[in-house]
Formats: C-alpha cells, sequence, structure tokens
C-alpha cells in the first residue's frame, strides 16, 4: 500500500483529466484530411489515418478507450471547441503557432509539414507568381489560407470549411488550384488528374491541441509520444503512411 508510483494520468486531477475518470480520451478531429484522418468503417474507432494511429497509441499507453469526434477545423483551431469542453484533445493535423498558443496548449511536435500548390493537370499555373486574378482554394482557419493571403495578395481566394469541399470544387473547375499542407496535396495527386506544381517551405510542426491550461494532459501525452518516439511505435506509424 502507501505510495504507489502515481502515472502521470492520476496526478493533477481536477485539471481535465475527467478522461480517466470516464476511461475515455475524446479526440476531434476535422475528417477527412487524408492521411492524417479519414473515415473507416472497418476500423474499430470508425476513422483511420497518421493522426488516429498517434492518438490510439496515446490512448493505449494512458489506459483509455479513445472516442473520435468529427469537428470543424476551425473551431478546433481557434480553441473554441477544446475550452468548450468537447473534446480532450484534437489531432487535426494542427500547426503550432503562436497566435494559437494563445488560446491552446499544444503537445510537442509530432510532424513536420509545409505548404503546397496544387492544380490540375496541364495547367498553366506553375507557381504562387502565376495566381493573379486565379481562383484559389484555401480552408478556413489554416496555416495554408494566411499564406495564400501574405504571398498571392492577387489571387481570388476562395474559402471553403473543409479540405472534402475543397478538392470537390478543384475537380468541378470551380477554382483553379488549391493551397494548403503538402501531405495532403500529395494524398490528391495521387488520386490522379492533379499534381503537386510548387512546394514552400513553412517550417510548420504539428501539434497535438488541448485547453488551456490542462497541463496534466499536456504532460500525460508528452510523455506517450516520447514513448513511441522510443519503442519503435512512432516510426512504425510513420512508416505505414509516409514510406518512400
Ligand atoms: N496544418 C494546417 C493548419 O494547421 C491545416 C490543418 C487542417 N487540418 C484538417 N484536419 N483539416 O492550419
Amino acid at each position: 500500500g502507501g505510495d504507489s508510483d502515481d502515472t502521470a494520468a492520476d496526478s493533477g486531477s481536477d485539471s481535465g483529466l475527467s478522461t480517466v475518470s470516464s476511461g475515455k480520451l475524446t479526440v476531434c478531429s476535422d475528417v477527412p484530411y487524408p492521411p492524417f484522418e479519414d473515415f473507416d468503417e472497418s476500423s474499430e474507432s470508425g476513422f483511420k489515418g497518421f493522426d488516429i494511429d498517434i492518438v490510439q497509441g496515446v490512448a493505449d499507453g494512458l489506459d483509455l478507450d479513445l472516442e473520435v469526434k468529427d469537428s470543424s477545423f476551425d473551431a478546433l483551431q481557434s480553441g473554441q471547441a477544446l475550452n468548450a469542453g468537447q473534446c480532450d484533445l484534437a489531432a487535426s493535423a494542427m500547426t503550432i503557432t503562436d497566435e494559437r498558443k494563445a488560446a491552446l496548449d499544444f503537445s510537442d511536435g509530432y510532424y513536420d509539414s509545409e505548404q503546397s500548390l496544387l492544380v490540375p493537370e496541364g495547367s498553366d499555373i506553375a507557381g504562387i507568381d502565376d495566381l493573379d486574378g486565379v481562383k484559389v482554394g484555401v480552408q478556413q482557419g489554416t496555416t495554408g489560407k494566411s499564406y495564400t493571403e501574405e504571398n498571392a495578395p492577387d489571387a481570388q481566394i476562395v474559402t471553403f470549411p473543409s479540405d472534402a469541399e475543397m478538392f470537390q470544387a478543384i475537380k468541378a473547375g470551380q477554382v483553379d488550384a488549391l493551397l494548403q499542407d503538402l501531405p495532403v496535396n500529395i494524398d490528391h495527386e495521387k488520386a490522379g488528374g492533379f499534381t503537386v506544381v510548387e512546394t514552400y517551405s513553412t517550417d510548420e510542426s504539428y501539434g497535438l491541441a488541448m485547453k488551456k491550461g490542462n497541463t496534466a494532459l499536456v504532460d500525460a501525452v508528452n510523455e506517450q509520444l516520447t514513448t513511441m518516439r522510443d519503442d519503435g511505435s512512432y516510426d512504425k506509424i510513420y512508416d505505414t503512411y509516409f514510406a518512400t
């Protein structure tokens, strides 16, 4: 008896580890955003993807069941959903930024990313200098949207709530290019008919976002991420989605 080892998950009691009493880690994600998050009826959680496997590993390590909820990215990145307690954390290919850090806490970075431009095969658009007057699709609340506003101010920026709607719009010819995270544009390129013509080194790092001030959960999550890097499970997940 006496003082047994507190796991990170039992310490901190009131500060957001309601997860522990419910036995559940509730994760919000804006789905689909392949290869990071997608629907998968054949899997136990109903979802698949790099982020989903990462948070499954975190949940397993904390002895919690994973529940994934499809959410609006803009509500996640603004802090609104997490600070209202809709989920314990957001796993949504979310770049760690200073602006977001004012509203949210982040785990250590778990994936490095950059921006890119996707156009239909055979398009005349070869890069960001060709975007004057061109309809460029971006997602609301994203780093891709701000990158476009700053670097292609004369483009006709069309903002969509989700990647699925952006991809639909470029297929339908309603926009001429999409500017967003490189891995997602590569996924669209693989689907056929589209080409990534340029990439932009924005040095972005994705983090798992949590309610501001929930340091107990942030610490517990970081401990699991470190364990997953040390025991090879991170590399295994990485290779599943990004092996070349
Ligand atoms: N990495 C970009 C950002 O943080 C885009 C993320 C969009 N994620 C998503 N699941 N739709 O702004």
